[in-house]
């Protein structure tokens, strides 16, 4: 049933070109770049290491960019009315939300204060390493949300172009953001006060992450960008999910409510997502399978993908086996996440579609059996890699 996809399906006669010329980004990663010994050699190695690990560290790729043809702009702003009414409901009231001060010690009262914080090391006492290792790399994700945010407002037709834009798809683009924002304070307040890992370590992958960017590929496409976050707000429920049933497995009721709070969270922005790209399947069925066909053949890359902790240049793959190895989020969850979504749009009962249209649904719908025999090899690899040291909890192994 699946058909090899068009590898430049934004490109077709269907599509036209509407790209910029191509950016190429070089990675220099290796700090074995810089060896210099005299003192004016260091000072001008280290401004160049500097400006290096300040900019992007992504793999060498050409970036596609304002792939959707600017006439389904108009698509998009004709959706506003539509926005306000059936994705601006999925926003809490701020005052209605949960702040990360409910479920942390208060500091207000500082003889409770110390009790609290001394209760909850206890508790994290209980809970192994390659758990914290998970936690780290979780919240690191999180708090790279202005790189979320940014990717947002790349996107054609719904970006917002003032910073304080009152269309609906700013309003969303926002409020969203400020939702959140919530979930790295949360988690981060947890962990400093845990005391269970290196902060300095922690804080340094995160301002490198931030300078990294991410490699969503959605190439200014709100097409592209809402089945990117849809699939983006699962993985973070069943992530965020899992630690949360971890947590408690490992006695801790207090962390568990913190990570299925975050959870329950990212299903509702999950729920707002999917239902955008439901109303897009309404309006324009051919782009929009097509769209998801070429999102899922580029594979969806996990936001963090760029992390780096100034040690280890393969910190994402480490951090991701150790993930799969504690079943937080596995490769059967990833193909899940395909079978929810090709479930949620019917995309299999689509009809009138182009024979562009037809081969996108036919590969997207053969996708899930095609990955089920990928599952076993993907969980035998972390199952078979050696623990390493991170050092997120000081060189500790996990
Ligand atoms: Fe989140
Ligand atoms: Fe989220």
């Amino acid at each position: 049933m699946a058909m090899k996809m068009n590898t430049n399906i934004f490109q077709s006669p269907k599509y036209p070109s509407f790209s910029l010329p191509a950016v190429v980004t070089t990675s220099l990663r290796s700090p074995k770049l810089f060896t210099a010994t005299s003192s004016s050699l260091r000072s001008r190695s280290n401004k160049v290491e500097m400006k290096v690990k300040n900019s992007l560290r992504s793999p060498c790729h050409v970036q596609t960019t304002h792939s959707m043809p600017p006439h389904k702009i108009e698509t998009f702003k004709a959706m506003e009315s539509w926005v306000e009414d059936n994705v601006l409901v999925h926003l809490k009231p701020v005052e209605n939300c949960w702040q990360p001060h409910d479920f942390l010690p208060d500091p207000a009262s500082p003889d409770e204060f110390h009790d609290q914080v001394k209760e909850l090391r206890e508790r994290a006492k209980e809970i192994p390493d390659d758990y914290f290792v998970v936690l780290v790399g979780h919240m690191i994700t999180e708090e790279a949300l202005p790189t979320y945010q940014t990717c947002l407002n790349t996107l054609d037709g719904v970006r917002d172009e003032t910073g304080a834009s009152p269309t609906p798809w700013a309003v969303w683009i926002r409020a969203w953001t400020a939702e959140e924002n919530r979930h790295g304070d949360l988690v981060n307040k947890y962990l400093y006060l845990s005391g269970r890992v290196d902060m300095r370590q922690v804080e340094k992958t995160i301002q490198y992450l931030i300078g990294s960017g991410m490699g969503s590929s959605t190439e200014n496409n709100p097409y592209l960008g809402f089945i990117y976050t849809s699939f983006q707000e699962r993985a973070t429920f069943v992530s965020h999910g899992s630690t949360a049933r971890l947590a408690l497995g490992h006695g801790d009721v207090k962390l568990a409510q913190i990570c299925g709070t975050v959870a329950s969270d990212e299903k509702r922005h999950e729920t707002a997502y999917t239902r955008i790209v439901e109303k897009l399947f309404e309006i324009d069925p051919d782009g929009t399978v097509i769209a998801f066909a070429e999102m899922m053949r580029r594979k969806i890359t996990m936001p963090a993908s760029y992390m780096y902790d100034g040690v280890d240049d393969n910190l994402f793959d480490n951090f991701s086996a150790v993930v799969q190895r504690l079943g937080v989020y596995t490769a059967a969850d990833y193909t899940d996440i395909v079978e929810y979504l090709v479930g949620k749009w019917k995309v299999g009962k689509l009809i009138g579609l182009s024979p562009q249209g037809q081969q996108a649904q036919d590969y997207v719908c053969g996708l899930p059996k095609q990955m089920r025999r990928l599952e076993e090899r993907a969980h035998d690899r972390a199952k078979k890699r050696p623990v390493i040291p991170f050092s997120w909890i000081y060189d500790r192994k996990a």
